[in-house]
């Protein structure tokens, strides 16, 4: 009689445990977070929840889940699953909760505290112009120097870092009015193995042209200029979806009353650190396309002026070239 109540407490306990556990399993907490996040408006429900297990179970690749779908997660891997998805809930972008991303082939560190902007995939279509852009500069007359990018703006990083990535002679010199954005790109840097070609400084760049606290050497003419800078119209700010209004930093995002208040400024103000025949690359927001040619023509400083276009089909770019 003993026995068998025993044997009948072990079954109870197995098949609780086992209950339990099925319910850690990858499928199962697929389906059942991409239901919450769908019942609470939380954009991208499906590959939120992707990125936080891939994130908690350490593997590179999202697709790599398929083959994993019957693993159990451990109690502190559940633990950290719930700690993620609560934040995920109050519509925390899942870059800043799983703490870095993916931009052009290289994972970048994220930072949401302070918060650093989060590299969009349409600016991979700025690196792949500026690239391009790049490989064909034909050196300075009488020239020794290895190629030159100035980035105003650099965020995490992530424009200037994928071009070094590409081209194994250039040097990137960036700046940024964010501090947290300085030390998280020396920090991608360093742990991309990119540190000894980029310098990467605290600086504004003021609306008189005037950049505090960074002095490139006098003689430092720079081949190509890169910048996504905050394009938004003040007015639209307190319209953007939570993930960006509550948490991305703002001074990333306002560009002024119409969004070109840095665009214009760069563009008036390039032609002093670039050398003749240099190139300035931009995103920006394509309904400011028609002003940003008035101001460039308004400059005399600029030979070509063009748009391109990014992977959506939208105009997201203009390309000058410096007389
Ligand atoms: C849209 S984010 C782009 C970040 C990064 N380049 C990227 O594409 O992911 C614009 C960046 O410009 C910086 N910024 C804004 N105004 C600035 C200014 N006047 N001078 C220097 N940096 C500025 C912000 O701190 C922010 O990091």
């Amino acid at each position: 009689m003993i026995l068998w109540y025993r044997a009948m407490l072990s079954r109870i306990h197995t098949s609780a445990l086992n209950r339990h556990t099925s319910e850690k399993a990858v499928k199962h907490l697929i389906q059942c977070w991409t239901k919450k996040f769908d019942e609470n408006q939380v954009p991208e429900a499906e590959s939120s929840i992707k990125h936080i297990i891939c994130s908690i179970l350490g593997l590179r690749n999202v697709s790599r889940l398929d083959t994993m779908r019957n693993q159990i997660l451990t109690d502190d891997e559940y633990h950290r699953l719930l700690v993620n998805t609560e934040l995920r809930l109050k519509r925390m972008p899942v870059q800043y909760v799983i703490g870095e991303w993916d931009f052009c082939g290289l994972t970048m560190k994220m930072s949401h505290s302070p918060s650093v902007f989060i590299p969009r995939p349409e600016t991979e279509d700025l690196v792949t112009i500026a690239s391009e852009l790049v490989q064909h500069l034909t050196p300075e007359e009488g020239s020794l120097r290895d190629p030159s990018c100035f980035e105003i703006g650099c965020g995490s990083g992530a424009i200037s870092l994928a071009l070094l990535s590409k081209h194994d002679k250039l040097r990137c010199t960036a700046i940024d009015a964010n501090p947290a954005a300085v030390s998280l790109s020396r920090l991608n840097s360093e742990l991309l193995g990119l540190a000894d070609r980029a310098s990467f400084s605290i600086a504004k760049l003021e609306d008189d042209g005037v950049i505090h606290v960074f002095s490139p050497a006098d003689s430092q003419k720079f081949d190509i200029l890169v910048s996504n800078p905050p394009y938004i119209p003040t007015a639209e700010i307190s319209g953007l979806q939570p993930e960006v209004f509550r948490y991305e930093d703002h001074l990333a995002l306002d560009g002024g009353p119409d969004g070109t208040r840095l665009i214009e400024t760069i563009i008036r103000n390039s032609p002093k650190w670039l050398r003749g025949g240099a190139f300035i690359v931009l995103e920006i927001d394509p309904r400011q396309t028609k002003m940003i040619q008035l101001i460039s023509q308004d400059c005399g400083s600029y030979a070509g002026f063009s748009v391109r276009k990014d992977c959506f089909g939208v105009d997201r770019f203009v390309v000058l070239r410096c007389k």
